[in-house]
C-alpha cells in the first residue's frame, strides 16, 4: 500500500473509530505547560459563567462589567456594562510594559524581504492609521472593508478599526471582484482598504483592478487608501477624490489617537462565510466575549510563553487569521511571524525554512497543507533545522490519523504535543481542542472540549447518541466569542444555528464520541463543501454555474480528495443545442473562478441531459454524491424519473 492509499483507507469519515493510539503529554511539556492541573475542567463546569468571568480578568478593562451573562436564547450578552477596547489590549498595554521592544510581528515577504514590528512600532503605525481612517471620515459604527495581501499593514489596518469602533469586515484577498462588492454591500462600507497587490507563487496578483469593477456597482463606498506592495506606483490606476496612498496618508497623521472605550458588547468585526443558500453571511462578533474567548484560548491551547515565536500560517481574510494571527496571540503579548506567500515558492521547503529561520516554536496550519508536505516527501523539512518548535496544530478539517502521524513524526520530531483544534467562524474561537498540558491525544481526534463549553453528540431529536454512534454536534449553553447574529438577518441567524434543536447551537458537523467521551468530527452535514479548509456553499457555485450562458441547470456537490480532503464536483445541464466539451468545462471553471474566487473552481465538471429530482422538483445530490464517489447508489425510490439518475452513472461510471 503507497501512503497516500494507506492515508485514503484512514479517511476521517470511514475508521476513525479504529484509531486507538494514545498519545500523553511528556513529563516535561505538563510541568512547563500554562494550564495542567486537570481540575480546571470541573471548575469551569460547576460555575461557567464564574469560570468565563475570570478568564476575561485577561484582557484590559476601562470599565469592569457589571453581569456576567444574560441568556435569552438564542441572543447572549455577555460582560454587560464592561467597556475595553480590542487595539489597547493587542497594543497599548504591551507597549506601556517590558515587552515595548519585543517583535510584534516578524513578516516575510514571498520574494524574499523581511520586516520586523515591535511593538513600539505597532503601536505608532496602528494610532496612525486610525487617524488615517478618521481624516477620512470613519466614524464608531461605520463599516470598514479591507482587502489586501498578507502584509502587516492587514494588520494595522484591523486594529486601527478597532481602536476606532468601526467594525472590520476583512475579504480573503482571493475572492473576485463579484464577490468582493457583495461584501461590501451587504455591509455597507464606506471605506475600502486595499494593496496594489501582493506576491503568491512568483506572480504579482493585483488587488486594486478587482476593487475597481467592484466599486462600478457599490455606491456606499466613498473613498479607497491603496497600500503599495508593488514596485511602481504609476502602474496603478488612482481615481481622482476617491483612491489615496496609504503613505501619503500616514506621512501628515498624527502619532496618537485615542482609543475609543468601546461597549462589551459592539461590534468588533464581521466577517462573510458560506452557508447553504447562494448568499454569504455575515457572521457578527462583539468586543468583550470575542477578546476574552481568543485571549483565552491562546494562552491555554498554543500555551504562549515569553519567548516563543508563535507562527499560523492562515491568511487574515479567514477566522484563523482574525483570531490566532492577530487578535489572540498580540492580545497575549506573543511574537507573531506572518508570511506572504505560497509554502512551494521558490520550493517546497519554504515553511521550514521560516521555522529555521526565525527559531519558530509553536507553528499551527492545515491537514491540507500536512497532506501536501507528505506527497512533497520528507526531503524538505530534513534539509532545514526544526528543533526549535515545541507545540503543533492543526485547524479547518478533520485530520487523518496517517497525516496527524506524519506531523507528529517528521515536524515534531515525535517530542511536540498536537493541539487539532475544532471551530468556526461562527464560535469566534476554538471550542474543542487538548489543552496540551493534560489532555492525551489520539490522532484524529479534536479530543474534549475545553474548559467551559459544553458539547455533546446528539441524534436528529437531540438526545444524546451512545458511544461509537455517529450524529450531530451541538453546543449546548452559550460561550463568550459565539456570533451574536448575522449582519442584517436575524432570521437567518435564527433558522441557521438555533431551529434544528431548542436551545442548542447547532454548527452543522456530524461527530461521533468514543467511550472516553473524545470528539471524532466527520464533516458537514449541510451543503456546505470543505475545500483545503475552506468552506464554500454548494449554491454559490450553483449561481455562478447558471450565471454563464451555456448553463441551463446546475448541482454541486463535495467529493472526498486526497490533499483538499473535498473537491467541488458540479453535475451541469446544457441549454438546448449547446454540446458539452473539454473546452467547455474549462471555460465553466474558469467562469467560477472569475465569479467567486480560484478556491471555487470545480475540480471535474460532468455534463448530462438531466439531474435527479425528487417529485417535487428538488435536486437530490446525495445521488451525485454516491455517483462521484463511486459508491452504490442509495435508495433512488423518491425520484420523479429513476432512470435519470442510471443514466447518469452509466454514462459516467463507465469513463471514469
Ligand atoms: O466542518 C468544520 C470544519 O470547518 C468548519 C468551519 O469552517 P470555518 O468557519 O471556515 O472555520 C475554519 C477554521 C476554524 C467546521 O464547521 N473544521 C474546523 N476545524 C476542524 C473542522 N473539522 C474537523 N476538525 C477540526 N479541527
Amino acid at each position: 500500500m503507497t501512503a497516500m492509499e494507506k492515508q485514503k483507507s484512514e479517511s476521517p469519515i470511514e475508521g476513525l473509530l479504529e484509531e486507538k493510539r494514545l498519545f500523553k503529554p511528556s513529563d516535561e511539556f505538563r510541568a512547563q505547560a500554562n494550564v495542567n492541573d486537570p481540575k480546571i475542567y470541573e471548575e469551569a463546569a460547576k460555575d461557567r459563567e464564574a469560570y468565563w468571568a475570570k478568564q476575561a480578568e485577561r484582557l484590559h478593562w476601562f470599565k469592569k462589567w457589571d453581569k456576567v451573562l444574560e441568556w435569552d436564547p438564542p441572543f447572549a450578552k455577555w460582560f454587560i456594562g464592561g467597556k475595553l477596547n480590542a487595539s489597547y489590549n493587542c497594543v497599548d498595554r504591551h507597549f506601556k510594559s517590558h515587552r515595548r521592544q519585543k517583535p510584534a510581528i516578524i513578516w516575510e515577504g514571498e520574494p524574499g524581504e523581511q520586516r520586523v514590528l515591535t511593538y513600539e512600532d505597532l503601536y505608532y503605525e496602528v494610532n496612525k492609521f486610525s487617524n488615517v481612517l478618521k481624516n477620512l471620515g470613519v466614524k464608531k459604527g461605520d463599516r470598514v472593508t479591507i482587502y489586501m495581501p498578507m502584509v502587516p499593514e492587514l494588520a494595522i489596518a484591523v486594529l486601527a478599526c478597532a481602536r476606532i469602533g468601526a467594525p472590520h469586515s476583512v475579504v480573503f484577498g482571493g475572492f473576485s471582484a463579484d464577490s468582493l462588492r457583495e461584501r461590501i454591500n451587504d455591509c455597507q462600507s464606506k471605506i475600502v482598504v486595499t494593496a496594489d497587490g501582493g506576491y503568491r507563487r512568483g506572480n504579482f496578483i493585483p488587488l486594486k483592478d478587482n476593487v475597481d469593477e467592484a466599486l462600478k456597482n457599490a455606491p456606499s463606498v466613498e473613498k479607497v487608501v491603496v497600500f503599495q506592495r508593488g514596485e511602481d506606483k504609476k502602474k496603478v490606476n488612482m481615481h481622482k477624490d476617491r483612491d489615496y496612498w496609504w503613505d501619503e496618508l500616514m506621512e501628515k497623521a498624527e502619532t496618537y489617537c485615542e482609543p475609543e472605550p468601546m461597549d462589551s458588547e459592539d461590534m468588533l468585526f464581521l466577517l462573510y462565510t458560506s452557508g447553504t443558500t447562494g448568499k454569504p453571511k455575515g457572521i457578527v462578533h462583539t468586543t468583550g466575549g470575542y477578546m476574552t474567548g481568543v485571549t483565552t484560548t491562546t494562552y491555554m491551547i498554543f500555551d504562549i510563553k515569553e519567548d516563543d515565536i508563535y507562527w499560523c500560517t492562515a491568511d487574515i481574510g479567514w477566522i484563523t487569521g482574525h483570531s490566532y494571527v492577530v487578535y489572540g496571540p498580540l492580545s497575549n503579548g506573543a511574537t507573531v511571524v506572518m508570511y506572504e506567500g505560497g509554502p512551494d515558492y521558490p520550493d517546497k521547503d519554504r515553511f521550514w525554512r521560516i521555522v529555521e529561520k526565525y527559531r519558530v516554536t509553536i507553528f499551527y496550519t492545515a491537514p491540507t497543507a500536512i497532506r501536501s508536505f507528505m506527497r512533497w516527501g520528507i526531503e524538505y523539512p530534513r534539509r532545514c533545522d526544526l528543533s526549535s518548535l515545541r507545540l503543533l496544530g492543526t485547524v479547518g478539517e478533520p485530520i487523518n490519523p496517517e497525516a496527524w502521524i506524519w506531523f507528529h513524526k517528521y515536524i515534531g520530531n515525535e517530542k511536540c504535543p498536537i493541539v487539532d483544534t475544532w471551530w468556526q467562524t461562527e464560535t469566534g474561537s476554538i471550542l474543542i481542542s487538548p489543552l496540551p498540558g493534560i489532555v492525551a491525544t489520539k490522532p484524529g481526534s479534536a479530543t474534549i472540549p475545553i474548559p467551559g463549553i459544553e458539547a455533546d453528540v446528539v441524534d436528529n431529536y437531540g438526545n444524546p447518541v451512545e458511544p461509537g454512534q455517529g450524529g450531530y454536534l451541538v453546543i449546548k449553553s452559550p460561550w463568550p466569542s459565539m456570533l451574536r447574529t448575522i449582519y442584517g438577518d436575524e432570521k437567518r441567524y435564527i433558522d441557521t444555528y438555533w431551529s434544528k434543536y431548542k436551545n442548542m447551537y447547532f454548527p452543522g458537523d456530524g461527530a461521533k464520541k468514543d467511550e472516553d467521551g473524545y470528539f471524532w468530527l466527520l464533516g458537514r452535514v449541510d451543503d456546505v463543501i470543505n475545500v483545503s479548509g475552506h468552506r464554500i456553499g454548494t449554491m454559490e457555485v450553483e449561481s455562478a454555474l447558471v450565471d454563464h450562458p451555456s448553463v441551463a441547470e446546475s448541482a454541486v456537490i463535495g467529493k472526498s480528495h486526497d490533499i483538499k480532503g473535498q473537491c467541488i464536483v458540479a453535475f451541469v445541464t446544457l441549454k438546448e443545442g449547446v454540446k458539452g466539451t473539454p473546452e467547455l468545462e474549462n471555460e465553466l471553471k474558469l467562469h467560477v473562478g472569475k465569479k467567486i474566487g480560484a478556491i471555487a473552481k470545480p475540480e471535474k465538471i460532468y455534463f448530462t441531459a438531466e439531474l435527479p429530482k425528487t417529485r417535487s422538483g428538488k435536486i437530490m445530490r446525495r445521488l451525485l454524491r454516491d455517483i462521484a464517489e463511486g459508491r452504490i447508489l442509495g435508495d433512488t425510490t423518491t425520484l420523479a424519473d429513476p432512470t435519470v439518475i442510471e443514466r447518469i452513472k452509466s454514462q459516467y461510471t463507465d469513463k471514469e
